[in-house]
């Protein structure tokens, strides 16, 4: 056994995380493709699902479903229950006060958009300033970008160094009378890059202005309490934390969003309509206009719970070790140069290799095997920080090895021979 394989071993034995067993409760990971084994090295676009939400998603559609919160028959009423547990299961999850500031999205894109369209219709007028970052998903730039046309808002951007990291002397700076919301990821989906959010939090806060943060990759690497951030909203989606897609979460503060009118009408967000007036539920029902993601929900929890049982402690030191190795692996391909290197990051190595295209890194990787993503990872802005039109990028999961990593170092290798 080499070195790198007994720091594991270690690993493995101080914290009783054993990858190999992890692997066995995810279905999809004994699949090859091109007949090599599947390396799945995509989880910042959307993770893998353990068997365990496989089959509770099976039972409930097998034994308990119907609609919810309107039946008076049995099935309605055991289905409803699943639902609202699994709004408890969330709110324990992030550490919410109360299961109500919990408010089923389809995604953390809807998520975003229901504050910018209830919260920021109300509250902000021309001249107004948002305060984003260069390390923003498109889905945290878009929807302000919207309400500027409508309201014209300002967006102010907070630059990045040249290793990735988050410039807060100039965030600072940015924070001015005019400035009424923060909007920033916790961290980034495409170089990894993990910023100094209570800090962006407290100075914010210090001067009344609420702060959104965009969870969705640090809720599975990192995890996240938001009564320890004090942040007023949050957002994330169930797809990237090994759940199912087509649901997210939109984590408020109760009494802002007790303050927000809805933003989407329809049934289940309603306590009467005449044709005269309507008069709305409070939170979180007022949000959710419509039949929601019964079975996603419920698919959600389990998801939930699975991580909470392999413990996000043990997670984080395993994604740790593989973000390491993975430095040192792909920095020894000729070539290759990697962006954002700052130490505060997490889970994601984003890459360029030579001259050779994005496009061209992913197919070949993938004829081994190994599905990486390539691309701009929906954040333009930040490719063009750094220059690069896109980059390749690998982003591990809590099943991923250093075998997989090997495999990936290896390919690579292939491609700058290919292309070189
Ligand atoms: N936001 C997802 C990604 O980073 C889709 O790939």
């Amino acid at each position: 056994m080499n070195e790198m394989g007994t720091i594991q071993s270690v690993h493995a034995a101080t914290t009783g995380y054993d990858v190999r067993e992890v692997r066995k409760d995810f279905p999809i990971l004994q699949r090859s493709i091109y007949n090599h084994p599947l390396v799945y090295l995509d989880n910042a676009a959307s993770a893998q699902k353990p068997k365990a939400v496989i089959d509770a998603m099976t039972k409930l559609m097998t034994e308990e479903y119907a609609n919810v919160h309107r039946g008076v028959h049995w099935l309605s009423s055991a289905a409803t229950k699943r639902f609202e547990a699994a709004r408890g299961t969330v709110q324990r999850f992030i550490n919410a006060r109360e299961d109500r500031e919990i408010v089923f999205t389809r995604g953390a894109t809807e998520a975003i958009n229901l504050v910018a369209s209830s919260w920021g219709r109300t509250n902000l007028s021309e001249g107004d300033e948002v305060v984003i970052s260069w390390l923003e998903h498109h889905a945290n730039i878009v929807p302000w970008q919207m309400l500027r046309q409508e309201k014209g808002i300002v967006l102010k951007v907070v630059p990045v160094a040249d290793d990735g990291s988050l410039m807060l002397e100039e965030y600072e700076k940015l924070l001015s009378e005019r400035t009424k919301l923060v909007a920033m990821t916790h961290m980034s989906n495409s170089i990894g890059i993990v910023t100094p959010i209570a800090e962006v939090i407290r100075l914010a806060h210090d001067r009344g202005i609420p702060v959104l943060v965009d969870a969705c990759q640090a809720v599975t690497h990192l995890g996240v309490d938001v009564q320890a951030l004090d942040c007023d909203f949050l957002v994330f989606s169930s797809h990237k934390l090994y759940g199912p897609t087509g649901i997210g979460v939109l984590y408020g503060k109760a009494e802002l969003l007790s303050e927000m009118p809805p933003y989407q009408g329809g049934g289940d967000m309603i306590s009467s309509v005449t044709f005269e007036e309507t008069v709305y539920k409070g939170i979180p029902q007022r949000f959710e206009a419509g039949t929601p993601a019964i079975i996603e929900a419920v698919g959600f929890a389990a998801a939930i719970d699975y991580v909470n049982a392999l413990g996000l402690e043990n997670i984080r030191a395993h994604e740790r070790d593989l973000l390491d190795y993975a430095t040192q692996r792909l920095g020894e391909v000729d070539g290759l140069r990697i962006i954002g290197t700052s130490a505060e990051k997490a889970s994601i190595v984003s890459f360029t290799l030579g001259d050779i295209h994005p496009h061209d890194i992913g197919t070949i990787v993938d004829r081994a095997g190994v599905a990486v993503r390539a691309g701009h990872h929906c954040a333009q802005p930040l490719m063009e920080r750094f220059g690069v039109a896109g980059t390749a990028r690998a982003s591990f999961g809590l099943y991923n090895t250093r075998e997989e990593v090997d495999a990936l170092a290896s390919a690579l290798q292939r491609a700058q021979e290919i292309f070189g």
